[in-house]
């Protein structure tokens, strides 16, 4: 289960991502806004906490930069949030730091790269090995 969420600037990218998951049969909770005026912050508060709940495994926050929303989904404990814009960055979020939000500006980037980022997301595991102490670090920074 993924959880989506977004502030206004982005309604219309996550309208597109909810539309591609549906497509792909890929089960989603859709956490708002859906039209009004938001402030990032709860929203980005609403979808991390679906993850550390355990009811969903990965999240999507968009606004307009994406950026607001990694900073403050990363204020909470057990998200590591990345912000990225290319399929690179996405790749080696997933397999070396095991990001659990994908965070995307609708201002920065357009649809179709947005789409193939969120797939590079949703089906490339954590590498672990050595990358798995590495995250126990990140963890331990948090305490
Ligand atoms: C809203 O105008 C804008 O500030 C927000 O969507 C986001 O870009 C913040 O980081």
């Amino acid at each position: 289960m993924i959880a989506i969420g977004c502030d206004h600037a982005a309604v219309s990218l996550k309208n597109a991502i909810m539309a591609h998951l549906e497509e792909q049969g890929v089960e989603y909770i859709n956490l708002g806004t859906d039209g009004d005026p938001c402030d990032y912050p709860d929203m980005a508060k609403a979808v991390a906490e679906k993850i550390t709940s355990g009811e969903c495994e990965l999240g999507i926050l968009l606004c307009g930069t994406g950026i607001g929303m990694s900073i403050a989904a990363n204020k909470i404990k057990g998200i590591r949030a990345a912000c990225c814009s290319d399929c690179f960055s996405v790749r080696y979020t997933r397999l070396h730091n095991d990001a659990n939000i994908l965070c995307m500006g609708e201002r920065v980037i357009g649809k179709g790269l947005a789409l193939e980022l969120v797939d590079i997301f949703l089906s490339t595991p954590f590498e672990g090995g050595r990358h798995l102490r590495r995250v126990e670090k990140i963890k331990a920074l948090e305490n």
